[in-house]
């Protein structure tokens, strides 16, 4: 058995670090990736490139000293959104990508699109331009029952896109079905998938099974047990169309823990062990770098980074916290339920 591994520095391909005393409480347990897409679904939302240059500032501010991280900034898009302003940010180098939340979908998604063809002026100038489209691929009709949202929206709303502004590349975020996995197989290399670090590890059992347990709770919310099956079989498929964005999403405990909670699983402090976890069980430890380090940055036309992790499986588990602290609140870490090995060094 491998009990040392050792990786290119890893990215996160989908990041929330929210604002303020949360920002800076969560970003320093993002501080060992390389580059990090940074959500923009703050309140407000983050829609202008100023906007986004201004967040950039507050992220890089609450990074500790020798932070590896390089937030790659996105846009929110919403029906009112400027091609120019979009296209001038990503000229500038301010943002790396543009996000797309259904009004409505999930956590601050208020402002999101209500009107696709509004929005088609804007897909287009970043389809001429190359700027990814990340999506949040769930309808938002109440009709559409939770559990079939992803694969609905494929059918209504991906797909459709997609054959309209064919040259646009698109990011399926977090994907959490086997529909998911096989639209993402369909497409060609404009067509990425991410896939979330609890999404391999939790089943819907481990909210709704014995009690509910809100700190399991998210969005897309998590399937059946074939379905994690099909997330772990693409994760660790070596294909490069499949890679890492945790969707690391802290809420205070104060706002999950309610009759209406938030959605979302802190995961960023313990990913690189979860994960190394996983490939572990599934015999794939050698896959792990190219789903965490290699296949999102060369998505998005970067070069992996140069820098070395290492991850050492010792007899004594990692002792993580079962919460941190974010200013007067707590935030608890998602919860594999299971000891975890897999120590992380820098090499
Ligand atoms: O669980 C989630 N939490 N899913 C999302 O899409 C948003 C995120 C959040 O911002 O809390
Ligand atoms: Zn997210």
């Amino acid at each position: 058995m491998n009990d040392s591994i050792t990786l290119r520095r890893p990215d996160d391909w989908h990041l929330h670090l929210r604002d303020g005393a949360m920002l800076a409480a969560v970003a320093p347990h993002s501080a060992g990736f390389g580059r990090a897409i940074i959500m923009p679904n703050l309140v407000p939302p983050v829609v202008t490139g100023a906007q986004a240059a201004a967040y950039r500032d507050r992220v890089l501010a609450a990074l500790p000293e020798g932070s590896a991280l390089d937030p790659q900034m996105t846009l929110y898009l919403t029906d009112g959104t400027d091609p120019a302003d979009v296209v001038a940010a990503h000229r500038a180098g301010i943002i790396r990508a543009v996000k797309l939340y259904p009004a409505g979908a999930t956590t601050n998604s208020a402002s999101g699109v209500t009107d696709f063809d509004r929005v088609r002026p804007v897909l287009e100038a970043m389809a001429d331009a190359g700027i990814p489209l990340c999506v949040h691929g769930e309808v938002t009709d109440p009709d559409v029952d939770i559990f079939d949202r992803e694969a609905v929206f494929i059918d209504r709303v991906l797909d459709p896109l997609r054959r309209r502004t064919p040259r646009l590349r698109v990011v399926m975020e977090h994907v959490t079905t086997s529909e998911g996995v096989a639209y993402a197989r369909s497409g060609g290399d404009d067509l990425g998938a991410t896939i979330t670090t609890h999404h391999l590890v939790i089943n819907r059992n481990a909210i709704l099974a014995g009690g509910i347990r809100p700190h399991y709770y998210c969005l897309p919310v998590a399937k059946r047990e074939s379905h994690r099956q099909a997330l772990r079989e693409a994760a660790t498929s070596g294909e490069a169309r499949f890679f890492l964005g945790t969707d690391s999403a802290p809420h205070a405990d104060s706002a999950k823990l309610q009759p209406c909670g938030c959605a979302g699983c802190f995961t960023a402090p313990n990913t690189m062990s979860i994960l190394a976890h996983v490939f572990e069980e599934q015999g794939a430890l050698d896959r792990l770098e190219g789903f965490a380090s290699l296949n999102g940055a060369a998505f998005y036309g970067l070069p992996p980074n140069e820098a070395r992790i290492r991850l050492i499986r010792r007899d004594q588990p990692v002792q993580y916290p079962r919460t941190i602290a974010a200013g007067d609140e707590t935030v608890t870490l998602f919860e594999p339920g299971h000891p975890l090995y897999w120590h992380l060094e820098d090499a």
